[in-house]
This record gives C-alpha cells, sequence and structure tokens, in this order.
C-alpha cells in the first residue's frame, strides 16, 4: 500500500492546490493532505478551520484525508510512516526553496522523498495571499477557489473587519 503526505500551510486551500490533491490522489493508494500549524505565519484560519475547508473540498476523493501537524514534516513523515511527500512546483522560483526544503528532508530522514507535480498552467500565477488580497478588496475570488471556499473568506474577513471596501461579488 502506497501512501504519501501533502503538507502545507493552505491559508486557505486554493483550486491550484485541489488540482495537485486530485492528481497526487491517483498516484497513490492513500494521500493525506496534511496543514502546518507553526507559529511562525500568522495564519488568516485557524489550524482547524484550514482543516474543515480541505475536508470539504475533498470529500468526493475517497482515498484522501485530511491532517494538520506541527514541527517538522520530516518527523511527522516518521511518525505516520509514509516516505512520499509530494510538493507542487508552480514556477522556477519555487525552485530553490523546493529543492533546499526537499533535500533537508532527506537528510533529517534519508528514506523520505519528495515528489513534484508541476501545476497546471492556469494555476501558475496563484497563491493563497493573493486570494487573501484580492477578497480584502471586495474582489472576485471564484476563479482561485471553490463557492465554500469563498464564502468562509469572505465572512472571515468581513469578521476580522479586514475588508478594504464593501464586497462586490
Ligand atoms: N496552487 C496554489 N498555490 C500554491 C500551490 C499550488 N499548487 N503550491 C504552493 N502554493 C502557494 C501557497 O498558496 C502559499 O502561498 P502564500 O505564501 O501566498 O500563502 C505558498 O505557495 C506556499 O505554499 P505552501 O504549500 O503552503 O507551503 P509553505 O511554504 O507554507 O509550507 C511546508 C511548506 C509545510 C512543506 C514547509 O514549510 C515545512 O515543511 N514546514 C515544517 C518545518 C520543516 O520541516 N522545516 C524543514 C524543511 S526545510
Amino acid at each position: 500500500m502506497s501512501n504519501a503526505v501533502y503538507p502545507g500551510s493552505f491559508d486557505p486551500v486554493t483550486k491550484g492546490h485541489l488540482d495537485i490533491i486530485r492528481r497526487a490522489a491517483k498516484m497513490f493508494d492513500r494521500l493525506t493532505v496534511s496543514v502546518l500549524n507553526n507559529s511562525d505565519k500568522s495564519p488568516l484560519f485557524s489550524a482547524d478551520e484550514r482543516v474543515n475547508m480541505l475536508r470539504v473540498i475533498c470529500r468526493d476523493i475517497p482515498n484522501v484525508e485530511i491532517d494538520s501537524f506541527s514541527g517538522l514534516t520530516a518527523d511527522y513523515a516518521k511518525q505516520t510512516g509514509t516516505d512520499v511527500i509530494i510538493r507542487g512546483l508552480r514556477a522556477v522560483t519555487d525552485f530553490e526553496y523546493e529543492l533546499q526544503m526537499a533535500q533537508t528532508n532527506r537528510k533529517i530522514l534519508p528514506s523520505l522523498d519528495t515528489v513534484f507535480l508541476t501545476t497546471s498552467l492556469e494555476y501558475a500565477y496563484l497563491s493563497s495571499s493573493i486570494v487573501r488580497e484580492v477578497a480584502s478588496y471586495g474582489g472576485d475570488i471564484s476563479e482561485f477557489v471553490t463557492p465554500e471556499v469563498a464564502e468562509a473568506v469572505y465572512k472571515k474577513l468581513e469578521d476580522c473587519q479586514l475588508v478594504n471596501s464593501k464586497r462586490k461579488y
């Protein structure tokens, strides 16, 4: 039985992430999408909220489970008995950082390999911070995230009074 972990911040999960999840789920018997709960980023959504959003949008993919973790990805992989990490590569700018992470992870846990999937072209520009920024100006994020996630983003920004102008969509 082959399994893999797709770790990330997912703040919030985008259609670009979902594209990677769907494709990786076809390659492995089981895929765990795991939300990083480290304190060095100040996320818009709590780890529990990010986990819940992922559960909703991945509900139709039977071999995907959602989890969260803190600390090192390599330690988490070891605890869960996983030897493969999935990461998406959007552009050449991602490469250096991703290579460094993959090599560090292998140094910490030599059995751990990273599989890179190239992000589909239509999502190559996308990031969670782009989604947060466009939404914070009342912009349309329906091209970037699923309807459930869009609702959650607008609501969270309103609750946090982070909306710069009235929502237009
Ligand atoms: N579609 C859309 N956006 C994508 C994407 C895709 N396919 N792939 C990456 N992104 C974006 C994310 O939206 C995010 O955008 P943001 O910075 O605007 O919020 C950005 O790329 C970073 O992606 P993410 O996948 O969330 O990675 P990360 O850098 O937050 O976290 C971990 C990566 C969790 C794998 C890494 O930080 C980690 O392993 N941390 C644990 C500590 C550790 O083990 N360190 C040692 C390894 S060096």
